[in-house]
């Protein structure tokens, strides 16, 4: 059993359908990518598994049906989320903002802070900042981090390279890659940025008009000629 499972996903913004029988899978202990342009419907994807839109089909967490849970209850189930630009709190400090992810955690706050200090240093040094003040890595670490604080077994990721520099996109890559390998987290990550996404990912799908247009390894993806003139630039 996969530890996410997505069946004939629908998703509705008042009468507009987002999302049309996306089906998806993730392992556990793998990271699994999303491309797909502006508007394809990533982070509506996001905002249905945690609850958040109107959906029908079926989204299941270990087995477990979620798609009639609130986002607070979902979030206790084991997902971390870490939206398109960050949503901090602006005029809270680095740890405020962290400990707001802890607001479903018991005995496991400072075992995760930790854990957010040992992959983003500069969190530590940073940590009586108000975020508003910090540049868009640092701010990006937060919100990766405010989400590790709610001790996930599975992490979703939207975006995070959107406005950053080269730089700090390889540090954030590294980041993933290192939790993944360290800890065992399962990460689902959407890109627009597909070189990113492609040095992290062992499995893709891309997303197109809020329907899965194709999956398969980044091998896989890169044969097909058509993809590769759109997503590879080859
Ligand atoms: N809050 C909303 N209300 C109405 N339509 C929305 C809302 N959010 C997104 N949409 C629409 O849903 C579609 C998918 O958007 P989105 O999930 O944001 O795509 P992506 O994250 O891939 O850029 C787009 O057509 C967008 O206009
Ligand atoms: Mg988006």
């Amino acid at each position: 059993m996969a530890l996410l499972e997505i069946e004939n996903l629908n998703a509705f913004y008042g009468m507009a359908q987002s999302l049309h029988g996306v089906s998806l899978s993730v392992e556990e202990g793998d990271i699994v990518g999303i491309i797909g342009p502006n508007g394809a419907g990533k982070s509506t994807l996001f905002d249905a598994v945690m609850g958040m839109v109107k959906t029908t089909g079926s989204i299941r967490l270990n087995g477990s049906e979620l798609t009639a849970l609130k986002p607070d209850q979902i979030v206790r189930l084991g997902i971390g989320y870490a939206p398109e630009r960050a949503h901090l709190f602006p005029y809270m400090s680095v740890r405020d903002n962290l400990l707001v992810g802890a607001f479903t955690a018991r005995g496991e706050i400072e075992p995760n802070l930790d854990l957010v200090h040992s992959l983003f240093p500069v969190l530590m040094e940073r940590r009586k900042q108000e975020t508003s003040t910090q540049s868009g890595g640092e701010r990006q670490m937060v919100s990766l981090g405010r989400a590790l604080m709610t001790s996930p077994k599975l992490l979703l990721v939207d975006e995070p390279t959107i406005g950053l520099a080269p730089k700090i996109c390889s540090d954030i890559a590294a980041a993933l890659k290192k939790l993944n390998e360290e800890t065992g987290l399962t990460i689902l990550i959407t890109e627009q940025n597909v070189n990113f996404a492609m040095t992290l990912a062992r499995y893709l799908y891309v997303l197109e008009t809020g329907e899965i247009r194709t999956r398969g390894t980044v091998a896989d993806l890169q044969s097909d000629e058509e993809l590769n003139r759109a997503y590879f630039g080859q």
